[in-house]
């Protein structure tokens, strides 16, 4: 079953149920290790509004909820590796567990410059939940990267949060781009 996405269509990739069932194991896993801390969740918008949303509905130690704004793809199906930042995190992070929210983590270009910017205010840690990695499209490696939901293709996905050209955000499921 196709899915039109403004101009282009899309392939189920990734169901819904699933990403539940993985949101929540790592939710668990986080609760486990950050036991007794209050880490700032920082999501990284807009790509990860829905993840985020999820995970904190599902985390068992108490956490303050922050984002930032940043973009790199502009409309097309690939990363521009240019990164416009939009709006900062509002939480004093120093001192500060930070755990960064992530939809997508694909050259890295957009963590790496996250990280070294935070870095600069001391925070205690810095850790990286990201739901979807493309191996293959790694370009900067991220040693904070610890939590990862799913491994896929290198490919364009929209859907739970990602967006083509604004559209598709709301899909329950992670969709492909597929060649008409
Ligand atoms: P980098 O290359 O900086 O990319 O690791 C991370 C950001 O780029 C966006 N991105 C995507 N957005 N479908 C999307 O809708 C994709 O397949 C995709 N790959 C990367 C995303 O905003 C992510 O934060
Ligand atoms: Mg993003």
């Amino acid at each position: 079953m196709k899915t039109a996405v403004a101009d282009l269509n899309f392939e189920l990739l990734i169901p819904y149920d699933r990403l539940e069932a993985r949101i929540k194991e790592l939710a668990h896993e986080i609760s486990t290790d950050f036991k007794g801390r209050n880490p700032v969740v920082a999501g990284i918008l807009t790509g990860s509004f829905l993840f985020v949303a999820d995970m904190v509905k599902n985390l068992e130690i108490p956490v303050e909820v922050t984002f930032t704004k940043l973009a790199s793809y502009f409309g097309g199906t690939s990363s521009t590796r240019r990164i416009r930042d939009d709006f900062d995190l509002t939480i004093d992070v120093k001192g500060r567990d930070i755990i960064l929210v992530e939809d997508i983590v694909d050259t890295g270009n957009t963590l790496h410059y996250l990280i070294d910017k935070l870095k600069v205010r001391e925070p205690a840690s810095i850790t990286v939940c990201t739901l979807l990695l493309k191996p293959e499209a790694i370009e900067i490696s991220i040693e904070e990267l610890k939590y990862v939901g799913f491994q896929i293709p290198n490919e364009f996905v929209v859907g739970y949060g990602l967006d083509y050209k604004e559209q598709g955000r709301g899909l329950m499921g992670i969709y492909r781009k597929v060649n008409n």
